[in-house]
């Protein structure tokens, strides 16, 4: 039941609960992988271990996490971080100084302040770029660039990236360029980055892979051995590492990935329709509303999409969001409680002003979270919102 070959030819659910979890990997057959809590582990004789030795460089219940999260993107390593900001402070501490990174320039806020507060006081120069014209990225291609960092699609405008097309336009001349792709808002269940030739998938976890808003977690999974051994280096070096008991609660809510995913794309893709077609609505981003410009594109790229909707708001935004009763006013996005927020103030208020007034994240755009309760009280809610902020 454990080998990776088996895994590939078995379906998302079947993989989200049995791979890496074998009982018969524990002497006593926990059918439940244990929850390991020890930070130190008995040696035979020293410097001869049970393949355990420090919690920070090896815990047997974050092994059981990141199996499960290999085989499920279809990717040979699965390496966790304490958090998805920390997945991405040890993916680009694969660059060096002196190395140039190209990342699209809608991206996480925190991503964005990780590039220009402290890559660059690293001696690491970068370009953001709107991905969604090919002809923008590979014109800012510079001899020393070595990282391409994507969202697709991006937060919080959900714009879509043809991630196919990224790696044929730069693969081929250059090798070196290694390609990340952060998945964080559809998960593998809708979209798998690294069929279509990228190099690492990085999640936070903290999002719809735990789905209960209660633990802060991040990953990078890859099909490369020598950038998962760069990985399991640094996950030890710098110390970013999950606890134990986290990575229970996030292997524990994989064998859910695949339900919750369903019912988040039904309920956000009612909402969506919904705010569509209202007049205190100015415009609605969403991927699979055939309104989206890359809507094709968004069919052919992903089997579905999560609960992140956004849409411009044309009465009082504060009356919104103090009218509302399911959703709350709160930051982050993937669990079951909807929520709704103000990227301007919120998520994204560590982007430069400026940047955001080009990229139109303005004081009327609204990102909801949608979750996971009944779909008429989530409309009931928004159109009794609506009606309360004219
Ligand atoms: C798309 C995306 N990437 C990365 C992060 C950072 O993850 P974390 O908060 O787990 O550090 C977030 C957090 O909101 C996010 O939305």
């Amino acid at each position: 039941m454990n080998s990776t070959r088996e895994f590939e030819t078995q379906g998302f659910a079947t993989k989200a609960i049995h791979a890496g979890q074998s009982p018969q990997q524990w002497n006593h057959g926990a059918v439940v992988p244990p929850l390991v809590m020890s930070t130190t582990f008995e040696q035979d004789a020293p410097a001869q271990h049970r393949g355990f030795e420090y919690g920070r460089s090896g815990n047997p219940t974050r092994n059981v996490l990141e199996a499960c999260l290999a085989a499920l993107e279809d990717g040979k390593h699965g390496i966790t971080f304490a958090s998805g900001l920390g997945a991405t402070t040890a993916i680009t501490a694969l660059l060096q100084t002196g190395d140039h990174l190209i990342a699209g320039d809608d991206l996480y806020g925190g991503t964005n302040r990780l590039i220009q507060k402290c890559l660059s006081t690293q001696g690491i120069t970068y370009s953001f770029v709107d991905m969604t014209k090919i002809e923008n990225l590979t014109s800012a291609i510079k001899p020393n660039t070595k990282m391409i960092w994507l969202e697709s699609p991006t937060n919080p405008l959900l714009k879509v990236t043809d991630i196919k097309a990224i790696v044929n336009s730069v693969k081929p001349h250059r090798q070196d360029i290694i390609i990340v792709v952060d998945n964080t808002f559809l998960t593998c269940y809708f979209q798998k980055p690294l069929e279509f030739g990228v190099d690492i998938v990085m999640y936070s976890m903290t999002k719809y892979i735990n789905g209960h808003s209660d633990v802060i977690m991040g990953s990078a999974i890859t099909r490369r051995d020598d950038l998962a051994e760069r990985l399991r280096f640094l996950q030890n070096a710098m110390g970013i590492v999950p606890s134990p008991f986290d990575c229970s609660l996030v292997n524990r809510s994989l064998k859910t990935l695949e339900l919750r995913m369903k019912q988040h794309m039904k309920n956000c893709l009612a909402v969506a329709k919904f705010l569509e077609s209202h007049p205190c609505v100015e415009r609605v981003f969403h991927p699979y509303l055939p309104s989206h410009p890359q809507y094709e594109l968004t069919l052919k790229q992903t089997t579905g999409h999560s609960g992140m909707v956004s849409f411009y708001i044309k009465g009082d935004v504060k009356k919104f969001f103090k009218a509302l009763k399911v959703f709350t006013l709160a930051e982050s996005l993937g669990g079951y409680e909807s929520l709704a927020e103000l990227p301007s103030v919120m998520t994204h208020a560590s982007v430069p002003e400026a940047e955001r007034a080009t990229l139109g994240i303005t004081d009327k755009l609204i990102r909801l979270s949608v979750g996971l309760e009944t779909e008429k009280d989530l409309i009931a809610d928004l159109a009794q919102a609506l009606a309360a902020c004219q």
